[in-house]
C-alpha cells in the first residue's frame, strides 16, 4: 500500500517567499495549500506551482491575517477539507511605514506576523498531532536579532513615534520567541516547531516604501537572493532528515544559527503567550 501524502500549508503563498517554498514543497510530493489574501494573486500562484510541478494536489485558501476572523475562516476551511497537517510554514509578513490598524483594531504588524500565525497554530493543533511527527515552521528574520527589549507594555506602539522598521523588526523578534514557547508546549505532541532567516531576498516586502523598493530594485542582481534561493532554508527546515525530532533552534543559510538572546528568554516568551491569548480570545 503507498504510503498516504504528507500536507502542507504555506501562508503567504501568493508572492515572493511564499510561492517558492510552495513550489519546493509540490515537488517534493507533498499536497500543497497555498494560503494568500488576494484571490488572483493566489489563485495565479497555486495554478503556477500545479503547472511548473506536475502536482495535482495543490489548492488555494484564502485569509486577510489582519482580520482575526478570516484566520479562524482559514482554519475551519482546512480542518473541513483534512484531517492531518504535516508541515505548516507560517511566510506571510508585512512591514508598513506609517502605524495602521488590522479589523481587530491591532497595530497591523504585530497582528499579521505575530498574531495571526499564533492563533492560526492554535486552531491547527489537531491536525497537526495527528500527522505527528509534524513540524511548523516559522520566517522569521535577521532582523530579529536587533532590538535590545522588547517592551509587551507597548507591543502595538501606542507612544512615541512610529518607526516602520523598528515595528518590524520586534514583530520578527516576537517570531522567534513564540517559536521558542511553541516548540516546549508542543513537545509531547510529537510536533517540531523551529524558526529562520530567508536571506535578502528580492522581493516586494518593502512595495510600500518607494526609496526601500528603488534599493531592492537596484541591488537585487549582485546583493540579494532570488525568491527561489530565499526558499532554500525554508525548505531545509521543512524537510530535511536530519532535522527529524530537532525543535526550538533556528535557522540560516541552511544552517543552525545564533537566536537573539531575547529569544531564549522563556519568561518574555510566556508573556507574549498570554498576550496573544488574550487577545486572540483564545
Ligand atoms: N525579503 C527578505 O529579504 C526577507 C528577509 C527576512 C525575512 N523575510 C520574511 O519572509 C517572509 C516572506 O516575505 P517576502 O520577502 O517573500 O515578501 P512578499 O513577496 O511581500 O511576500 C509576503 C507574503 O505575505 C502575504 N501577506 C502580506 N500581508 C498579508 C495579510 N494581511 N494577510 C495575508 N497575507 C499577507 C503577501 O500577500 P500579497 O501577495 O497579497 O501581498 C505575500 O504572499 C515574510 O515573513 C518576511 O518577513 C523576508
Amino acid at each position: 500500500m503507498s504510503e498516504p501524502q504528507r500536507i502542507c500549508l504555506v501562508t503567504g503563498a501568493s508572492s515572493g517567499i511564499g510561492v517558492e517554498t510552495a513550489r519546493g514543497m509540490a515537488a517534493r510530493g507533498f499536497h500543497v495549500v497555498l494560503a494568500g489574501r488576494n484571490p488572483e494573486r493566489t489563485a495565479a500562484a497555486a495554478a503556477d506551482v500545479r503547472a511548473a510541478t506536475g502536482n495535482d494536489r495543490v489548492e488555494h485558501l484564502l485569509a486577510d491575517f489582519s482580520s482575526l476572523d478570516q484566520v479562524r475562516a482559514l482554519a475551519a476551511a482546512f480542518n473541513a477539507r483534512h484531517d492531518r497537517l504535516h508541515v505548516l510554514i507560517h511566510n506571510a509578513g508585512l512591514w508598513h511605514p506609517r502605524r495602521q490598524l488590522s479589523a481587530d483594531g491591532i497595530e497591523d504588524t504585530f497582528a499579521v506576523n505575530h498574531l495571526a500565525p499564533f492563533l492560526l497554530t492554535e486552531l491547527l493543533l489537531d491536525p497537526l498531532a495527528n500527522a505527528a511527527p509534524a513540524r511548523v515552521v516559522v520566517v522569521s528574520s535577521r532582523y530579529h536579532l536587533k532590538p535590545r527589549s522588547l517592551d509587551l507594555e507597548d507591543i502595538q506602539t501606542v507612544s512615541g513615534a512610529y518607526q516602520g522598521l523598528a515595528v518590524y523588526k520586534q514583530s520578527k523578534l516576537c517570531n522567534v520567541l513564540y517559536a521558542n514557547e511553541l516548540a516546549r508546549r508542543v513537545a509531547d505532541r510529537g510536533i517540531t516547531v523551529n524558526s529562520l532567516h530567508p536571506g535578502d531576498v528580492a522581493t516586494g516586502i518593502v512595495r510600500d516604501n518607494a526609496v526601500l523598493n528603488g534599493l531592492i530594485k537596484i541591488a537585487q542582481h549582485w546583493l540579494l537572493k532570488t525568491p527561489t534561493q530565499g526558499a532554500r532554508t525554508s525548505l531545509h527546515v521543512a524537510t530535511s532528515p536530519d532535522l527529524q525530532g530537532v525543535t526550538g533552534r533556528y535557522f540560516a543559510e541552511c544552517k543552525q544559527a545564533k537566536q537573539s538572546p531575547l529569544a531564549s528568554d522563556a519568561d518574555l516568551a510566556g508573556r507574549l503567550w498570554d498576550l496573544s491569548e488574550r487577545l486572540t480570545d483564545l
